[in-house]
């Protein structure tokens, strides 16, 4: 069994964009910027957006975080986002989820230059990728996908089974190993036999939210289980794979914490540089 060691890979990859930084400094005289958009103060969001920041002055990026409360008006953010647009120092955006219920979250996204849409959630860049064309591909599932990739570079013909069909997981998910040649399904909640569809996989990806749901008998011997989830238990942050039990069979899974999250991130400074290149093209 191949431990997927999400931290190690992580670091690989800043290391590299670090370097490529570097070069774009000397090049271009200035270095990629990211501007992320806090509202309120849910302890998670804090968290990530932390984490965030944190590596994007490792690589060397310029990173600024821009906090609200969590009454701040709808327009007052719509007003922001047209400001960080138009600023030729910021490459990308990334207004954190979830936002206040008064805020509308399709609103805000739209907003966002698609140019800058780091995150890839406007709806060009959903459409560019589902068409195959060039577009930014949200971070979680590019992250799974670079981490896919570093197990088996050939996935021609797999089929892969994604558990659970959210904007920023299951269906990106999907676009991106259909490009690879694979056999997608994606299951939901009202799926009739997920044991059934899981079993048949040769790629699972659990993203799902629900503790353990995905058990030793329900994963094919040899198959690569890449588990999203992120939830909070008794006995601590658990994934949506019961890890101790599936990692008997599976060829390779990565672990909670410390495998698709660390890639999360490092995947959202890539799509930073991304941006910050392309713009220099044009
Ligand atoms: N909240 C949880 N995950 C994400 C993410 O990938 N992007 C944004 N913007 N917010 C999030």
């Amino acid at each position: 069994m191949i431990l997927i060691d999400g931290k190690k890979i992580a670091a690989e990859l800043r290391k590299e964009l670090k370097e490529e930084v570097s070069n774009l400094k000397i090049k271009y005289k200035k270095v990629p910027g990211l501007s992320v958009i806090l509202i309120g103060d849910l302890a998670p969001s804090q968290i990530y957006v932390k984490n965030k920041e944190k590596s994007a002055i490792e690589v060397g990026l310029k990173s600024n975080i821009i906090k609200y409360p969590d009454t701040v008006k709808e327009k007052v953010i719509l007003d922001k986002i047209d400001e960080l647009n138009k600023d030729e120092t910021v490459s990308g955006i990334l207004v954190q989820l979830p936002l206040p219920n008064h805020i509308d979250k399709q609103k805000v996204i739209e907003m966002i230059d698609p140019l800058k849409d780091v995150d890839g959630f406007h709806p060009i860049n959903v459409g560019n990728l589902s068409s195959g064309y060039q577009s930014m591909i949200p971070c979680t599932p590019l992250g799974c996908y670079l981490l896919i990739k570093n197990i088996e570079s050939d996935l021609n013909g797999k089929k892969a089974v994604i558990i659970g069909r959210s904007n920023l997981n299951g269906k990106p998910m999907a676009q991106l190993l259909l490009k690879e040649n694979c056999t997608v399904t994606i299951t939901h909640s009202k799926t009739k036999d997920l044991k059934a569809e899981c079993l048949a996989a040769d790629i699972v990806v659990a993203a799902v939210g629900i503790p353990e749901l995905v058990k030793r008998d329900w994963i094919k011997k040899d198959a690569i289980v890449i588990d999203v989830g992120i939830n909070k238990t008794d006995k601590g942050i658990v994934g949506d794979v019961a890890f101790d039990e599936v990692s008997k069979n599976a060829k390779a899974i990565t672990p909670v914490p410390g495998g698709v999250g660390p890639m999360t991130i490092a995947c959202l400074l890539k799509n930073t540089i991304e941006c910050f290149k392309r713009s220099q093209v044009l």
